[in-house]
């Protein structure tokens, strides 16, 4: 009965965070803590240096495969702790998010004064043509719509769509889960920290026609 009950409550907990509710957020520390997750109790200034790090770790690991002619998109970009880092690299970086509380403070606060970056807010289809980007990245986000949601095919999908012919895709996942990606070839996999956490970084590109 205790482990019904068990489910039953994880079906409602998952259920409750399916929509943009989870994530709607009007403080930029709260968001902090939302995006990491973190417990450690350290003061805001020193969570933000932190925060501001692990932005830059991330595109550290994928910054050679960016120009400064590319054309990138952000999805599930959050307040923007990757676009910041981003930005300088390209030509333009378009950060998609469900959560407009998240978009007005990466816009408004975290990413104040950065001009290449568009804030784009999403529902069920990310609102691009086809063939848009050359490179597209999504960061702590594609966990979170296999638990919230279920629908990480067809965000995958969408993602795919949007890229251009031989541009890039890359994306980590709490360890190597099996993932579709259509019509690309897989061209790396690593480990995002050597922790030994089972965090990988997988790397893709779309093939030309
Ligand atoms: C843990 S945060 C990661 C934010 C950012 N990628 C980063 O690494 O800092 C997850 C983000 O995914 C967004 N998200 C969740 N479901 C989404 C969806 N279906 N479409 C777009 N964004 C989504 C949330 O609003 C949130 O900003």
């Amino acid at each position: 009965m205790g482990n019904v009950r068990r489910g039953i409550q994880r079906e409602v907990e998952i259920m409750s965070r399916s929509s943009d509710r989870h994530w709607r957020v009007s403080d930029l520390d709260i968001a902090i803590n939302k995006i990491l997750t973190s417990s450690i109790r350290v003061d805001k200034e020193k969570r933000r240096e932190y925060f501001d790090l692990s932005g830059k770790y991330e595109v550290d690991l994928f910054s050679k495969y960016l120009n400064g002619d590319m054309t990138v998109l952000d999805f599930g970009g959050g307040i923007g702790r990757v676009a910041k880092h981003v930005a300088p690299l390209v030509k333009k970086v378009y950060v998609s998010d469900i959560s407009e509380g998240m978009l007005e403070l990466g816009r408004d606060v975290w990413c104040k004064g950065i001009d290449n970056i568009e804030w784009v807010r999403n529902t069920n289809i990310l609102p691009f043509d086809d063939e848009t980007f050359d490179f597209v990245y999504s960061l702590l986000c594609l966990w979170h719509l296999i638990v919230e949601s279920m629908d990480l095919t067809h965000w995958v999908n969408e993602c795919v769509r949007v890229l251009k012919p031989e541009g890039w895709f890359w994306y980590d996942m709490d360890f190597d889960r099996f993932i579709v990606v259509p019509g690309c070839d897989h061209i790396a996999t690593i480990r995002k920290y050597d922790d030994g956490s089972d965090t990988i970084c997988k790397l893709y590109r779309k093939r030309s026609k």
